[in-house]
């Protein structure tokens, strides 16, 4: 059986080559960021010529694709442009599978479906998304269901853990208190982080499983971003009284976000999936910096 992971220079894609970088049947795309690596390969999901190229030479039976433009703000802004860079590169993902004789699509949605009135939300909640970046992704998850493909629809949260492009929620915290900034977070928008090392092994567990359908995939905490700071100051040791709370209506915000989100994970808590709390997760991230936190440079 063949993979493709389609986005693997990204957070979440990366951490698929950390964990299956040995298995030869594993394949990896860049796009703008190079990997000079064994298994990675060169893709624009844009360009339906090349993804019939690859698809031809590989001929994956799972496509696992983490590649979107997943900036919540610039979907906002352009959100014709971000249509385009999210569903306009799935779209042509499904069909070079379907003409290729692909089996199953992963993809990886969001709890900014909802309006964040009540969550944490389960599976079947009723979507009612608040932005731009929200509908889009229903968008992609209803081409998927269309699509006539098997398909994993993971919805996650928050996701932190070393990261290349050092994008993520942690490194603002880090690098804001390392340098003894101040830093101001909304301490009413609630989610279920999730360490991307855990999001992957239990996405690797559903495939494994050969589940079909939406799955919710996150941690256990539910938490808002100012108790999320003082949890990573605390394990890296740094100034957390550098971090103050306030509303999110007190911010300049691009984008309506959505407050009392995260999601619920009993359903892949019944299949024996069990997810890290999050000090659980620091520990490990800091155990395992030297190993994780290293790159292929671009050759
Ligand atoms: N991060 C979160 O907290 C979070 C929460 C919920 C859901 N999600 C979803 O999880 C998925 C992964 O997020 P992430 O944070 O890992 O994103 P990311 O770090 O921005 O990675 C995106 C990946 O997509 C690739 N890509 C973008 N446009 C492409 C194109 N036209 N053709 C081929 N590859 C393309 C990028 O390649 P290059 O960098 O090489 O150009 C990169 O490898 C996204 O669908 C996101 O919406 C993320």
């Amino acid at each position: 059986m063949s993979f493709l992971v389609i986005g693997a220079s990204g957070l979440v894609g990366y951490e698929f080559y950390r964990q299956k970088k040995k298995e030869k049947e594993w394949h990896f795309t860049y796009n703008t960021n190079k990997m000079d690596a064994n298994g990675f390969v060169h893709l624009d999901a844009e360009n339906q010529t090349e993804i019939d190229t690859l698809f031809s030479k590989i001929k994956p039976d799972v496509a696992i694709f983490p590649a979107a433009m997943p900036n919540v703000n610039k979907c906002e802004t352009e959100p014709e442009e971000a249509e385009k860079l999210n569903l306009g590169i799935l779209k042509n993902v499904l069909e070079a599978m379907k003409k290729h004789g692909g089996r199953k699509i992963v993809f990886f949605s969001t709890d900014y479906l909802f309006d964040g009135k009540d969550g944490p939300y389960s599976e079947d909640a009723p979507v009612k998304p608040l932005n731009e970046y929200g509908r889009i992704k229903l968008k992609c998850e209803e081409a998927i269901k269309q699509s006539g493909l098997e398909y994993l629809i993971i919805r996650t949260t928050g996701i932190f853990g070393w990261e290349k492009n050092r994008k993520n929620f942690l490194y603002r915290v880090l690098d804001n208190l390392s340098q003894g900034k101040k830093l101001e977070l909304p301490d009413d928008q609630y989610a279920t982080p999730v360490y991307v090392k855990d999001l992957a092994a239990a996405t690797l567990k559903l495939l494994e499983l050969d589940k079909n359908g939406v799955y919710n995939v996150c941690g256990p905490d539910f938490l808002n971003r100012v108790e999320l700071a003082n949890l990573f100051a605390d394990a890296f040791d740094l100034d957390k009284t550098l971090i103050s709370g306030k509303k999110t209506s007190e911010f300049q915000n691009v984008a309506p976000r959505p407050l009392r989100c995260g999601l619920k994970i009993d359903k892949i808590t019944a299949l024996g999936i069990r997810m890290m709390r999050i000090k659980e997760a620091l520990v490990d991230m800091k155990k395992n910096k030297e190993k994780d936190d290293a790159y292929p440079e671009p050759g």
